[in-house]
C-alpha cells in the first residue's frame, strides 16, 4: 500500500516523507497529485469505453481548495460545490463555471444570486423553498437558468447511517413516494425561465458494493420513463451522484471505477432499451474516490502512556481537529512509521490525538515497530473529508497542505498560525 525509497523511508510522489515533515512541519497533509489525476483518468477511460456521453463532476466537499480545483479542471473534470465558499474557491481557481454544479439542501438567496452572477452551469434544486427563492431571482435573468431536480430515490445504501442520503427519510431531495418529486417537476416544466437538464440522486458514501448503484440506475430510469409518459419530458442528463468506496485499511476491498461504471452503464442501456427514452448523458460525482487514497497525514509522535496490561497510548501532534472521521463515524485508518514503514511491528498501540477529548483517538490497536518521541507517523488515505472537515477545536490551527509530484513538493495551503486564529477576535471590554 505504500512506497519506500532507497533509504527505506516512506515516499510519496518520490518525496521523502521525513524531509517533507522537516521542511513543512507537522501535522501536514500530503497529496500525491499523480494519484489524483490517475483516479480521474480511470473514470474517464471507463466511460470512454461505453460510448455514453458523460461528465465526472468532482464533489469538492471532499477536499475543496484552489489547487485541487485547478488539477480537476486540467483533467477535464467538472466540479460540484455546496456553498458560497466552495463556489468562490472554484472562481479563484479559474474553473470553467459552466462545468460547475451547485448543490445543497438550504442554499440561501445570496448564494443562489452568487451562483447566477458567476454563471454556474447547473443548480441542483433540492426542495420547494429553493424553487421559491429561485423564482425571486429569475426576472433579472436574460437566459433560462439550467437546473436539475434532486430526487430522494428511496434506496438505502449499505454504509454508516450518517452518510446515507438516498433513503426516504432523508433531508435531501424531493421525495418520490409522497408525490413531491412529481409536483416539483410539474412546477419546473411550467416555468420558461428554468431549463431542466434532468434528474439527480445520490445514495450515500463509502459504498463498496455495486448493487446500490445499479438499483439506483434502474429506479431513475423507471421514474424518468413514467414522467416522460405523463409530462412528455425527456431528461438530457441523469446524475447518479458519488459514493464510491476507497481502501482505508487492508480490510477494505473497493471496486475500481471501471467496474462500477461498467455495471452501471450496462444496467442503464438495458433499462433505457425498455422505455421510450433516448440515452441521456450520465454524470457522476465522485469525491472521496478521487482524493482519498492520494492523501496522507504526517504527525510527530510525542507522549507515550503505558497502562500495564491494558493499553499503550501514543499521542501525536494532531488528531480530531484535522481528522474528525474516527470520532464522528468510527472510521478506521492505518498508519506506518515514516522512517521504516516496512519494519516488523513489535507492539500494538492506540494513536491518540492532542485534543482535549477522550474520544480523540485516531487509530485503535495499530501494530507498529518501536518508536520514540520525534518520530514521524503517517496515517494513510486521509485525503477525503480530512482537511475539508478540519476545525479549530482547542484553538489549534489547521495543518498546511502540500502537493507532491516527481520529487517536488509545493505548498498549496499555508499552515494556520495563531495570528490567523485570533485575527477575527474583537475586544469586548
Ligand atoms: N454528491 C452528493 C450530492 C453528495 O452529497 C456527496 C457526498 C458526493 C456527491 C460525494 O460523495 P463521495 O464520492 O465523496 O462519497 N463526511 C463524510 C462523507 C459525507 C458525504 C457527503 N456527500 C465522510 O467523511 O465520510
Amino acid at each position: 500500500m505504500v512506497n519506500v525509497n532507497s533509504q527505506g523511508h516512506l515516499s510519496i510522489g518520490n518525496c521523502d516523507t521525513l524531509e517533507l515533515a522537516k521542511d513543512f512541519g507537522t501535522p501536514l497533509y500530503v497529496y500525491d497529485v499523480s494519484m489524483i489525476r490517475q483516479q480521474l483518468r480511470h473514470f474517464h477511460k471507463a466511460f470512454d469505453k461505453t460510448g455514453v456521453k458523460y461528465a465526472i463532476s468532482y464533489a469538492s466537499k471532499a477536499f475543496a481548495i484552489r489547487a485541487i480545483d485547478q488539477v480537476i479542471a486540467q483533467e477535464n473534470g467538472h466540479l460540484d460545490v455546496v456553498s458560497a465558499g466552495e463556489l468562490i474557491t472554484a472562481v479563484q481557481a479559474g474553473f470553467p463555471m459552466e462545468h460547475v454544479s451547485f448543490h445543497g439542501n438550504n442554499k440561501s438567496l445570496a448564494e443562489l444570486q452568487l451562483a447566477l452572477d458567476n454563471h454556474v452551469g447547473t443548480i441542483i434544486v433540492d426542495n420547494f423553498y429553493e424553487l421559491e427563492l429561485l423564482n425571486k431571482l429569475l426576472p433579472q435573468q436574460k437566459q433560462p437558468v439550467n437546473i436539475m431536480l434532486r430526487i430522494a430515490p428511496g434506496i438505502s445504501a449499505h454504509t454508516h447511517r450518517y452518510i446515507q442520503t438516498g433513503q426516504v427519510d432523508s433531508k435531501f431531495g424531493f421525495d418520490v413516494q409522497s408525490g413531491q418529486a412529481e409536483q416539483a417537476l410539474k412546477q419546473v416544466l411550467q416555468n420558461p425561465k428554468l431549463n431542466l437538464r434532468g434528474y439527480h440522486a445520490h445514495i450515500g458514501s463509502q459504498i463498496m458494493a455495486v448493487a446500490g448503484f445499479t438499483a439506483l440506475v434502474q429506479r431513475m430510469v423507471q421514474l424518468a420513463a413514467t414522467w416522460q409518459e405523463k409530462f412528455h419530458y425527456q431528461p438530457q442528463v441523469l446524475n447518479f451522484g458519488g459514493g464510491f468506496g476507497i481502501k482505508y485499511t487492508n480490510a477494505d476491498h473497493p471496486l475500481a471505477p471501471q467496474e462500477f461504471v461498467y455495471d452501471m452503464i450496462q444496467t442503464l442501456k438495458k433499462e433505457i432499451a425498455q422505455t421510450n427514452l433516448t440515452m441521456p448523458e450520465v454524470w457522476l460525482e465522485p469525491g472521496r474516490s478521487i482524493v482519498g487514497e492520494a492523501g496522507y497525514s504526517l504527525y510527530t509522535i510525542g507522549a507515550r502512556k503505558i497502562i500495564p496490561g491494558i493499553r499503550t497510548y501514543l499521542s501525536v501532534d494532531g488528531g480530531m481537529g484535522d481528522n474528525i472521521r474516527p470520532a464522528l463515524y468510527q472510521a478506521e485508518y492505518q498508519a506506518v512509521l515514516a522512517a521504516r514503514p516496512e519494519a516488523t511491528p513489535t507492539e500494538t498501540v492506540t494513536i491518540a490525538g492532542r485534543y482535549c477529548e477522550s474520544g480523540d483517538i485516531l487509530i485503535k490497536d495499530q501494530p507498529l515497530p518501536e518508536s520514540t518521541p520525534g518520530d514521524i507517523l503517517a496515517v494513510l488515505a486521509t485525503g477525503a473529508y480530512g482537511y475539508s472537515m478540519a476545525s479549530n477545536y482547542n484553538r489549534v490551527g489547521r495543518p498546511a497542505v502540500v502537493f507532491v509530484k516527481n520529487g517536488h513538493a509545493k505548498l498549496v495551503v499555508k499552515r494556520e498560525s495563531i495570528t490567523d486564529l485570533t485575527s477575527l477576535d474583537l475586544n469586548y471590554l
